[in-house]
């Protein structure tokens, strides 16, 4: 099988370019705008690579589009402070270019695995959000957080349609805060630019408080990152069809945590951690929402996956529990940390 990933060095592209190259003999042709992740595969004979931008190689991604069987459009902007300060590079990244690779994929009958978002389910009042029934509740027009569950939300109902209408074959994949290597960079400048994780470490190890927004009484539901591997290995199987034209959320609902409780497992970790930075363990503080991210964001207070549907279709659930997943997480870092000094 050949699979085209657009959007490979990402968190998930680089770690999915990985496992399809150490576990099938399937060819992978990706694209992104550099190869700093893939070191693991870069040298592969079945890994094939161009430094490229998704607004500017069309060329490249229509033939491959083609030439290959499976489609993962991974390319995106997820880092909730890019939604507030520049809403309209989200759209143009995360709808636009998106749309016309899924385009590209109606032409000539090419199966798209589409990375939509937990966050689509935004404000939703279910105790857990459902694929097939829960609704997508969002704030203002001037909360510009939600220009990104919009956009994908819309990605999420043209390719609906396209499966209808012009039966596009297709699966939509919702992860549900995905932590572990690679997400992100401790070396990322500015406060909001990262996920809280990587944030929080990044905090820890150059001193800095850790900030709690709103108090950090919000929760999320953590999934490893081998476990949301192993999941969509499964859907780009795809035995007997199984995942056609559905939606799956890719979580772990033992894993939910609120951000403050985040805080203090990751701090207990750090301080007894072989690899810890400096003597002192930096304080938690809480931060105004306002203050942290700006006008225009508002928060999710709790984001509860049902995995009913992956559960029962795919024969998949979650093994790494919070503690490893963070452990193993803060491990990278710091390795990482120690090796760039
Ligand atoms: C994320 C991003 O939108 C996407 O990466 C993705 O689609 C989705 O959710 C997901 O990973 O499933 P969110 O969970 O709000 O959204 O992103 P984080 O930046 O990781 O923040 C989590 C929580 O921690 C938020 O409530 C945020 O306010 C809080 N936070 C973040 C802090 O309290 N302090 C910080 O320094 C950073």
């Amino acid at each position: 099988m050949k699979i085209l990933i657009i959007g490979v060095n990402g968190f998930i592209g680089n770690a999915l370019t990985e496992k399809i190259l150490k576990t099938t003999d399937w060819e992978v042709y990706g694209m992104d705008l550099s190869d700093s992740k893939l070191e693991h595969s870069i040298n592969d004979p079945r890994f094939h690579f161009l430094e490229g931008d998704v607004a500017i190689n069309k060329e490249w991604i229509e033939y491959h589009v083609k030439k290959c069987d499976v489609v993962l459009p991974l390319v995106a902007i997820a880092t909730p402070i890019s939604y507030v300060k520049e809403p309209l590079r989200v759209f143009e990244l995360d709808f636009e270019e998106n749309l016309k690779i899924v385009r590209a994929c109606v032409r000539y009958g090419k199966r798209v695995i589409f990375p939509s978002t937990s966050e689509v389910y935004g404000m939703c009042k279910d105790k857990e959000f459902d694929e097939d029934t829960s609704p997508l509740v969002y704030g203002a027009i001037s909360m510009q957080r939600w220009i990104y569950a919009c956009s994908k939300q819309l990605m999420d109902r043209v390719i609906w349609a396209y499966g209808v209408q012009k039966n596009l074959h297709f699966t939509l994949i919702r992860p549900f805060n995905w932590i572990g290597p690679k997400l992100d960079s401790l070396t990322t400048p500015k406060e909001g630019s990262s996920r809280v994780i990587t944030q929080f470490i990044s905090n820890l190890v150059n001193g800095k408080p850790i900030q709690l927004v709103n108090g950090g009484h919000q929760k999320r539901a953590f999934t490893y990152l081998d476990d949301g591997i192993d999941c969509l290995m499964k859907i780009i199987k795809n035995d007997k069809n199984i995942c056609d034209k559905q939606i799956f959320n890719i979580g772990n609902p033992h894993n939910e945590c609120s951000i403050r409780d985040l805080a203090k497992k990751l701090c207990a970790l750090y301080a007894k951690h072989p690899l810890r930075v400096g003597k002192n363990i930096p304080s938690i503080q809480t931060v105004n929402e306002k203050s942290y991210y700006g006008k225009g964001y508002e928060d999710i207070s709790y984001r509860m996956p049902s995995i009913k549907k992956a559960k029962s279709l795919l024969v998949w659930s979650p093994k790494v529990d919070l503690d490893t997943s963070l452990k193993k997480t803060l491990d990278y870092f710091l390795k990482e940390y120690h090796s760039s000094k």
